[in-house]
């Protein structure tokens, strides 16, 4: 499995341009997958100086519904005529975030994209095929992130805190391999890989995405002993991490520091390749 990062908040070479969002392109034995679409088109102009052509793309998965995951939807419908797009029930929700000001500002997915009939809308535990998985549906809370706090749903004239309910993960197995995919992990990255344990008795080989241990709202890392706490199970459970985009470079040097060779950073352009 060949995985390229297309966009995420800092990159790797001057030639590809960086946003807050995450967009990943990603070829499995029997698909060539986009997971999000990041903030803008941005994906899309530095697939193209990556020579990776977005219209043969057969499948698409947006893991939640914000702005930085599936931003560039509408640039991605119209460079590709195939592909369906799997989002959560629940993804085109009127979400909102603190503004540093104490503001509420939209943080969803264009609904003026709807509706659409590539658009494929999914809860709970959904076996796409043989190689491809899709869930949502957490309910730990260990570990939250704490910038989830600044972070709601809009339920008639109110702001209620977002209970992620839209969140979901894709599982790719190839090769003996189980690589898990986290778009923000709102959930919290503990409780998506306690579901997953307690749905399989096993653990991932590898997990992919952004661990949300920034909060923008405040511009602060999370509490350097949650961290800590989180390195600590992340290690216990022998997988491989790669992160970015909404964990931080402050929070994954901490993590780094307690994980040594099982955590890495990935950048826009780099390249991730996942054999046996
Ligand atoms: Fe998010
Ligand atoms: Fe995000």
């Amino acid at each position: 499995m060949v995985i390229k990062i297309l966009v995420e908040n800092t990159s790797a070479s001057e030639a590809l341009g960086s946003e807050h969002g995450l967009s990943l392109y990603i070829e499995a034995q029997h698909h060539k997958l986009l997971f999000d679409t990041g903030a803008s088109a941005l994906f899309a102009e530095n697939a193209r100086k990556m020579q990776i052509d977005l219209s043969k793309v057969d499948l698409a998965v947006i893991s939640h519904g914000h702005y930085d995951h599936g931003g560039g939807l509408k640039a991605f419908l119209d460079m590709n005529s195939n592909a369906k797009i799997y989002l959560n029930k629940m993804a085109f929700g009127d979400f909102y975030s603190n503004r540093p000001n104490g503001e509420k500002k939209y943080i969803g997915i264009d609904k003026s994209l709807l509706p659409n009939d590539r658009f494929v809308f999914v809860e709970g535990q959904v076996v796409i095929d043989e190689e491809l998985e899709l869930f949502s549906g957490i309910q730990g809370t260990r570990l939250n992130p704490s910038g989830n706090q600044d972070l709601f749903i809009k339920d008639g004239e109110t702001f209620k805190l977002d209970d992620f309910s839209h969140e979901q993960n894709l599982i790719i197995k190839e090769n003996g391999n189980t690589v898990l995919f986290a778009g923000c992990a709102h959930n919290g990255i503990v409780n998506i890989l306690e579901h997953f344990h307690a749905d399989r008795n096993s653990q991932p080989s590898h997990v992919i995405g952004g661990f949300h241990l920034y909060n923008r709202s405040t511009d602060q890392s999370e509490n350097p002993s949650v961290i800590a706490e989180i390195g600590s199970y992340l290690l216990s459970t022998g997988a491989m991490f790669y992160t970015c985009h909404c964990t931080g470079v402050q929070a994954y040097e901490r993590l780094k520091s307690i994980m040594g060779d099982h955590v890495n950073y990935l950048s826009t352009g780099s390249q991730l390749i996942i054999s046996r």
